[in-house]
């Protein structure tokens, strides 16, 4: 339980004090001086309120306020005056106290107050935590993004993640399925119990078989002990198997037993193991393709399939890129000890033209460089390198829809005039003979960052 400070030269009334807030239920610890009031209130989520005197000799009362306040604004300070420094209680209230009390005063005068001021501190923890709870409920945490592509995600992951449902994550290299397979885990109910990931490209078929189901000492060269295998670490959990698209037809086959049945045998044991575990599978293939040329098992497709994450690449969503950049910006600011900002109008523009390859972990990866070798506290254009500067070299502009082609070609263009006449609008519009009205229509449309 959280304790009251009292702070008072005066050792019979810091003691009386004590004995009345006891008599109430709570609990107290009283010093005698300023210095020591402040060394203590400085220990992390000890005291809830500092109950203080005005007149001290070391260090007053209003200075044990503003060092209270400075080391841990969420504990509430009160004041105690006697007869004729009233005045300065007002200026203490004006400094951040939350009450004062004229001394010497009644005893339920001080019990009233400390009652209100507990009262407040748990309303608003209550609304902290109502808080947290609904941009966890939209955000999930560290998941970044307000797109209409991105709010559909959230839809999904809040909807599947306390069912049992069986989950395949597909998108490109970097665009999240890592981050979306934790976060359905951690908001469902086997959050309490292990989140195992298996990046099943990167073992060879045997080692992948003994890695997921394990397998007993001797059953092959090297098999030097029994290994418990990674489905029975997850028991109650979740397992992740990352870059399902090449697993072989072998282990295939295993898997969809444990889907069918929870169950199945380690390697060089005929042993049936019973295992309760959710599975969510990734894949940057087309996985329908590998059932079509039958190199995926169909049923094993569809067991896993039963919900369905598909994660856009960046490029289709550019409009969490502001976000995602000042997300990006204050983690490597605090990992690098720097100060950087914010991002220039024209490095903004030059971010969102570009069709990322690499998806948000390109994204991160930019902004963190640009973080570490920024002289200023913008990041401008030649602070980004990026690995293909321009979108739509002609070469690129295939294999999708006319309009979309042409939307491109038509945003860079804007961009190059807007830049090439230092984003004058009326100059631009006279260039490319449009009209303002729409050239207006077409910054917004493309969603160009406005440049001064
Ligand atoms: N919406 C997002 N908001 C914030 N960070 C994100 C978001 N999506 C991805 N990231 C970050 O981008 C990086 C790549 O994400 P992740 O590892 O989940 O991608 P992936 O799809 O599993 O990639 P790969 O296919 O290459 O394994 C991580 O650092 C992750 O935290
Ligand atoms: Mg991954």
């Amino acid at each position: 339980m959280k304790k009251i400070l009292v702070v008072d030269d005066d050792t019979a009334m810091g003691e009386m004090c004590k004995e009345l807030l006891k008599s109430k239920g709570y609990a107290s610890d009283v010093v005698a001086s300023g210095t020591e009031a402040i060394e203590k209130a400085s220990m992390d989520g000890i005291y809830t309120i500092v109950l203080t005197d005005l007149v001290m000799p070391d260090i007053d009362g209003i200075e044990v306020l503003k060092k209270v306040k400075q080391q841990n604004p969420n504990i509430d300070v009160v004041v105690m005056t006697s007869y004729g420094t009233v005045t300065n209680a007002v200026e203490a209230m004006k400094l951040g106290a939350s009450d004062y009390i004229t001394k010497p005063f009644k005893r339920d005068e001080l019990i009233i107050i400390i009652e209100k001021i507990l009262q407040l501190q748990r309303l608003e923890g209550e609304v902290d935590r109502l808080r947290s709870e609904l941009s966890e409920k939209y955000t999930f945490g560290n998941i970044i993004g307000e797109s209409p592509k991105i709010k559909k995600i959230f839809e999904i992951i809040s909807n599947v993640s306390n069912t049992e449902a069986n989950i395949l994550i597909q998108g490109e290299t970097g665009t999240g399925k890592e981050l979306v397979a934790r976060a359905i885990h951690y908001n469902s109910a086997r959050k309490d119990y292990p989140f195992i990931k298996v990046d099943c490209a990167a073992l060879a078929e045997t080692l992948l078989e003994s890695e997921l189901f394990g397998h007993e000492k001797g059953s092959f060269t090297g098999a030097t002990r029994d290994r418990i295998g990674r489905f029975r670490t997850a028991d109650h959990g979740t397992i992740f198997l990352d870059e399902i698209g090449n697993i072989s037809l072998a282990v295939q086959a295993k898997l969809l037993r444990v889907l069918q049945d929870s169950e199945f045998e380690a390697v060089g044991s005929d042993e049936p193991i019973k295992v309760d575990v959710r599975i969510i599978a990734a894949t940057n293939a087309n996985l329908e393709e590998h059932v079509e040329k039958g190199l995926f098992r169909r049923d094993l497709f569809y067991r896993l399939n039963v919900i369905r994450i598909l994660l856009p690449p960046l490029r289709e969503r550019i409009d969490d890129i502001p976000m995602l950049v000042s997300h990006f910006l204050s983690i490597h600011n605090k990992k690098n000890r720097k100060n950087v900002e914010g991002v220039s109008r024209e490095t903004l523009n030059k971010l969102m033209s570009y069709t990322w390859p690499g998806n948000i972990r390109e994204l991160e990866n930019v902004i963190e460089r640009a973080v570490i070798l920024c002289k200023g506290k913008i990041v401008e254009p030649v602070d980004i390198p990026l690995y293909q500067e321009k979108t739509g070299s002609l070469q690129d502009l295939s294999g999708k829809p006319l309009q979309v082609l042409m939307d491109q070609v038509e945003r860079q263009i804007i961009i190059n005039t807007l830049e090439s006449t230092g984003a004058d609008k009326e100059k631009t519009a006279k260039i490319l003979q449009i009209s303002r009205a729409s050239l207006y229509n077409k910054i917004n449309k493309h969603k160009i960052a406005e440049m001064l």
